[in-house]
């Protein structure tokens, strides 16, 4: 009997570890340290919906095109100029520490020559070899980090469709897409089980050809964290390299979050990455046109490491492996930028919490450096409020131009500091002008709700 309540609890223990561990992965400082500096990261969307230029996997999934007209696209991809060594070097140029590659999205065609199955631009595409190997090797050798995007679900496999995800339990079945679930409704977890198999055989070829220093997972949301026994899962990819970095879309197994087209505007809980289009599509897509100007690109990074989080910001090549005008255009701008710029981007961290600046702030690592991102030009004086220490100087960032600033008001007999008013700039940058205060000590703040002066 005591046997049995010992199991029965044990059970118990375990289901609730990994309960806690779905929302729950403890933070691994060593292991996350390049990714917290990296700051910006290219994604890069390349598959076969290049050929048409039509949505990524969606369109078929969204009865946009045929199943079978999707797939002919195989047809026309080419990727005669695919050349990854200029790929990292522009990279390189626009001041990225990291990339990441859809090596397979939802459509399940995978750039590698995957042994599990037929579907790979190797054996169906006139590209005729492996793209994957050739792009980690590039950025490798420009000192870039290595991240690779693998869809979890993927929408050619018949095997995938077998199961139904608790959440869709209450859709009609002829509601129920037949790529995602099975179209009768009946379940089968043999077929499952032997996805899952599948999937954990494309993941292990990718983290062990590849040696990935970042998986960034997609497609997470058709299945429970328990059908897709994503922390064996996640035990395994660590196994097979305990460096490996794995974000969020893991049903929460992952290290980190990833918000996606909207900056945030609460700062997310925990280490994140903001993954952005450059015009409205992720893939490469010759309609759209409806591209971010390089200064509104250049102001969201702003905005995202002042929250701590890191730029992913997308690209997506054509099928013959070439990157549009626009998206270089982009690129090169952000890197003249971050160049001039480089001092309060990446020895940095988070910077003030809201009410101190109007606008997006870093703290240099020793935190004795403020900057400011001007992303407003001030009236007549840059404000900054709550700062107790002693000023140094205060400069713009890329050029030397010191600025005069004065402080005035507050309670210094109670440590409640004046406002800093700084002489506005008299050049600014054509897309985002920085302010870098120097201080006496270590940053000192004055955060507080304030209260009546009781002694004068
Ligand atoms: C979404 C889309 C997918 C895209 C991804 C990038 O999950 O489904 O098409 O690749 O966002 O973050």
């Amino acid at each position: 009997m005591n046997k049995i309540i010992g199991c029965i609890l044990l059970l118990f223990i375990s289901l609730q570890t990994h309960a806690q561990k779905v929302d729950k992965v403890p933070y691994d400082s060593a292991r996350m340290k390049w990714f917290e500096e990296a700051k910006l990261g290219i994604f890069i969307h390349w598959g076969i919906y290049a050929v048409n230029g039509i949505g990524e996997s969606w369109s078929f999934y969204n009865k946009e095109i045929s199943y079978k007209d999707y797939m002919a696209q195989s047809k026309g991809f080419t990727a005669s100029k695919y050349n990854p060594e200029e790929w990292a070097k522009l990279f390189k140029e626009a001041g990225a520490n990291y990339a990441v590659l859809t090596t397979k999205h939802h459509d399940g065609v995978a750039l590698w020559n995957t042994k599990q199955s037929e579907l790979n631009v190797v054996k169906q595409t006139p590209a005729k070899r492996d793209l994957v190997g050739p792009y980690c090797e590039a950025l490798r050798k420009q000192g870039l980090k290595v991240g690779l995007y693998f869809s979890h679900l993927d929408w050619s496999q018949p095997d995938y469709a077998s199961v139904t995800s608790p959440g869709e339990i209450n859709t009609p079945t002829e509601k129920r897409n037949p790529f995602s679930y099975p179209p009768q409704g009946k379940d089968d977890t043999v077929r499952w089980n032997k996805f899952l198999n599948f999937h954990r055989s494309q993941l292990k070829e990718l983290s062990l050809q590849y040696k990935p220093d970042l998986l960034w997972f997609d497609g997470d949301w058709e299945r429970s964290a328990a059908q897709w026994r994503m922390w064996e899962l996640r035990d395994s990819l660590l196994k097979w390299d305990p460096k490996v970095i794995l974000n969020a879309r893991m049903q929460g197994y992952g290290d980190y979050l990833t918000p996606e087209q909207g900056v945030p505007i609460v700062k997310p809980g925990g280490m994140w990455e903001f993954c952005v289009t450059t015009n409205d599509s992720w893939g490469y897509q010759p309609k759209d046109r409806n591209f971010k100007t390089p200064r509104q690109i250049i102001n969201m990074f702003a905005e995202t490491i002042s929250m701590g989080g890191n730029l992913l910001l997308d690209i997506g090549p054509k099928a013959d492996g070439t990157i549009e005008d626009e998206q270089v255009k982009i690129l090169k701008e952000l890197g003249r930028w971050n160049k001039k710029h480089a001092e309060a981007v990446y020895p940095t961290v988070a910077g003030l919490p809201f009410g101190h600046f109007y606008g997006p702030t870093t703290i240099s690592n020793d935190s004795t450096v403020i900057y400011l991102f001007l992303i407003a030009q001030p009236w007549d004086n840059i404000t900054l409020k709550g700062i107790r220490n002693k000023v140094k100087s205060i400069r713009v960032v890329g050029t030397g131009d010191t600025l005069a600033y004065y402080k005035n008001g507050g309670a210094s007999w109670l440590n409640i500091p004046g406002v800093l008013y700084i002489s506005k700039p008299t050049k600014y940058d054509e897309n985002l002008t920085v302010v870098a205060v120097d201080l006496e000590g270590k940053l000192d703040l004055y955060h507080d709700a304030g209260g009546a002066v009781e002694k004068n």
